[in-house]
């Protein structure tokens, strides 16, 4: 390569793998998308992004203008052209297990060893069980021409959805994990622009970069659980979480990122991830060093099942026949995912308990239409709310916020709200006359 830094080849072109592609084309190198569906990859490169990231079709039109972003299905076109190649795939959680499942990095690998014919490095950004990758090395050694000469790193990935861009162009900190000095140099090489902002590196080992991810995830999922375990406590004695969190978030040491209450963690990573975990420890025998994730996730899923009950006694005890608007279809707010979505999930179970709920999301209604075709879904968020008996907010859309109280009293049937994420400011609701409930809060 005449420029001297290595070409970059991405292997799973989903959420992960297609930021991650686009993001360095934009940083200067050559990038090669790879992935088995070819709907994918002509979408992307036609300049479409499958998925809503806000910021980052601009960039995909940038990095194919500039010539240095293109896509394929071939491996052997992949083999051919990377020095550095990144593993993007995802790592879905098994069904009917907590298992994660790893039958799409392992076909990744087994697809592009045989055409790893020279000394390259396959980097693994994938979130897996500890482990995973000793046994991927193995497979690489195997099956690659070269051999031993193909090394195995892993370089876990944090970003976020909704910031993706920003998250990879300036991350908090990158790890590698590497078996050898060269490992680094490449990795050091293949992130040129990111560590001459002055990023932090960790350097360790495989199992430990592995471990960084899902430590650094489930402690995020066990800081929201434990807020909201706090908010059952205060629902118990008519106290009020928000002012308990904000209270404890004034404490430096604690800090107030991930410590909202509310509906609680969805999403196609905290919730799975989390699982994932608690099995391979069991699976390894350290099973009790994690039980508490277990109690976690329970916590997490009782928040679902009180926003139900808050509705329901607001209704004055049955739900059948109610009419209900349900805002919010994502998983958060600035995404279109709706993987393991709280707010469907609180929808799908009002509905099936005989109520008639309209959904509507500024983004995720598409998504939500097609995976859920039993619900009804409205054309903005006061049409969703047309003659409703209560409306009940479990996204937390700014869209909501700046919707007054004045304005949907309009369209309402009766004037009650259940705010599932702390979002709207409680005394002026109260103030136009609503019955206002909250997770947490008497
Ligand atoms: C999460 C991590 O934050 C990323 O660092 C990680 O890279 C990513 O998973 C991944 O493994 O790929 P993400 O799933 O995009 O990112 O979403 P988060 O912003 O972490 O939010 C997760 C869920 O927690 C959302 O449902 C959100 O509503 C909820 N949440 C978040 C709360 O209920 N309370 C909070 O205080 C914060």
């Amino acid at each position: 390569n005449p420029t001297g830094s290595p070409r970059l080849t991405v292997i799973g072109t989903g959420y992960l793998g297609a930021t991650h592609a686009i993001c360095m084309a934009v940083l200067g190198y050559d990038v090669l998308g790879v992935d088995v569906d070819r709907g994918k990859i002509d979408k992307l490169a036609s300049g479409e992004v499958p998925f809503f990231e806000p910021g980052l079709p601009e960039l995909l039109a940038k990095a194919l203008e500039s010539g240095r972003l293109r896509f394929t299905t071939s491996f052997e076109d992949a083999g051919a052209f990377g020095d550095v190649h990144f593993l993007c795939v995802g790592t879905p959680q098994q069904p009917g297990s907590d298992a994660a499942d790893l039958s799409y990095i392992d076909a990744a690998v087994r697809s592009l060893a045989p055409h790893l014919d020279r000394r390259v490095l396959v980097v693994g950004k994938s979130t897996v069980p500890v482990g995973t990758a000793k046994q991927l090395t193995g497979l690489l050694h195997e099956l690659a021409p070269a051999g031993t000469d193909v090394e195995l790193a892993w370089n876990p990935e944090f970003l976020r959805e909704g910031f993706a861009v920003d998250d990879t162009m300036r991350p908090d900190r990158l790890v590698f994990g590497v078996a050898s000095d060269w490992a680094e140099e490449r990795l050091r090489a293949a992130f040129k622009p990111v560590l001459d902002l002055g990023t932090p590196v960790v350097r360790t080992d495989l199992a430990t970069a592995e471990l960084v991810k899902v430590a650094a995830n489930s402690f995020l999922a066990t800081k929201i659980s434990y807020i909201n375990a706090m908010a059952e406590v205060c629902e118990a004695v008519g106290a009020d979480v928000k002012d308990l969190a904000d209270s404890l978030a004034l404490d430096d040491r604690i800090g107030g990122k991930f410590l909202k209450p509310g509906l609680g963690f969805g999403g196609g990573c905290l919730p799975k991830d989390i699982r994932a975990f608690a099995h391979r420890a069991e699976e390894i025998g350290v099973g009790q060093a994690v039980s508490f994730l277990r109690q976690v996730d329970d916590i997490n899923r009782r928040r679902r099942a009180r926003t139900v009950d808050l509705v329901r006694e607001l209704l004055g005890g049955e739900l059948s026949g109610k009419r209900i608007a349900a805002w919010g279809a994502a998983f958060k707010p600035n995404s279109d995912d709706i993987r393991d979505a709280p707010a469907l999930d609180v929808a799908r179970t009002m509905h099936g308990l005989g109520a008639h709920v309209r959904v509507y999301d500024p983004v995720a209604l598409d998504n939500a239409r097609q995976a859920y075709p039993e619900l009804r879904y409205g054309d903005s968020a006061l049409d969703a709310a047309e003659d409703a008996d209560v409306v009940v907010l479990l996204t937390e859309w700014s869209d909501f916020r700046r919707i007054e109280p004045d304005a949907l009293a309009r369209v309402v049937r009766h004037k009650r709200i259940v705010d599932g994420r702390h979002a709207l400011d409680a005394a002026q609701w109260r103030a136009a006359g609503w019955e206002y409930r909250a997770l947490g809060r008497s």
